[in-house]
């Protein structure tokens, strides 16, 4: 008797779906690009990786060698957007864009919600409850989510609405009265469990971050992927 089990698309993903379509149509392009990165350095750094260990399969490991070699271009092109969306160039774009009507503006803070909402039953399910099983301690995880925060450090970054928004709700979360009163709430926001709220990285990894370039930080996050460089210890 096998054990094969019907595929069946996860229902909070599903859910999510349709509100990230609506993003892309309303929100600026800067936060479904933000999304997509932070999806893809979970996927590549923690959950590609993790489930090739766990599962420690021939045939697994062949199918994985080819993913990841479509899955560096995507980081590669991720981190390359990120610098993009963060230019005066884009900048340019976006003021000389005419306005948007008010019915436009109420669509896109519906949307902004929407997904929020949706997004931490999807994060949960497809990300954290499988990421718990194949690495119950957590390390790559937190090295994922150390890189997203690292990237939304970066100065030019910070300016962007969404980057705001998150370290806004990062820094409540870390405040020690906001932080210890609404912790689980600012999470809930946040689309992420508590533990990937809090501060993930040094002042000396932020010093460096913020020295480097788009390219180089891509080139980096694929070597933690790859294993060429180790996931860092902390935490
Ligand atoms: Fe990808």
């Amino acid at each position: 008797m096998h054990h094969y089990r019907i595929y069946r698309t996860n229902k909070n993903l599903e859910a999510f779906f349709p509100h990230f379509i609506n993003a892309i149509h309303y929100l600026s392009d800067d936060v479904a690009n933000a999304y997509i990165t932070g999806g893809e350095l979970i996927l590549d750094i923690a959950l590609l990786r993790s489930l090739n260990d766990y599962v420690a399969d021939e045939m697994s490991e062949q199918a994985m060698r080819l993913i990841n070699r479509d899955e560096s271009r995507h980081i590669a092109i991720d981190y390359h957007m990120v610098d993009y969306y963060t230019s005066p160039a884009y900048e340019e774009r976006l003021k000389a864009r005419p306005p948007r009507s008010m019915q436009d503006q109420a669509a896109a803070w519906r949307t902004f919600v929407h997904m929020l909402y949706h997004a931490q039953p999807f994060f949960r399910d497809v990300f954290f409850v499988p990421m718990d099983r194949m690495d119950p301690t957590g390390k790559r995880l937190r090295e994922a989510f150390k890189r997203m925060q690292l990237l939304g450090m970066k100065q030019t970054v910070m300016k962007r609405p969404f980057a705001r928004f998150m370290r806004t709700l990062s820094d409540l979360f870390n405040h020690p009265v906001t932080g210890s009163l609404f912790g689980n709430a600012i999470a809930r926001v946040g689309g992420v469990e508590p533990r990937f709220m809090a501060r993930l990285y040094s002042d000396a990894d932020l010093g460096r971050a913020r020295a480097m370039t788009y390219d180089e930080l891509a080139d980096e996050a694929l070597a933690v992927k790859l294993g060429t460089m180790p996931v860092s210890s902390s935490g």
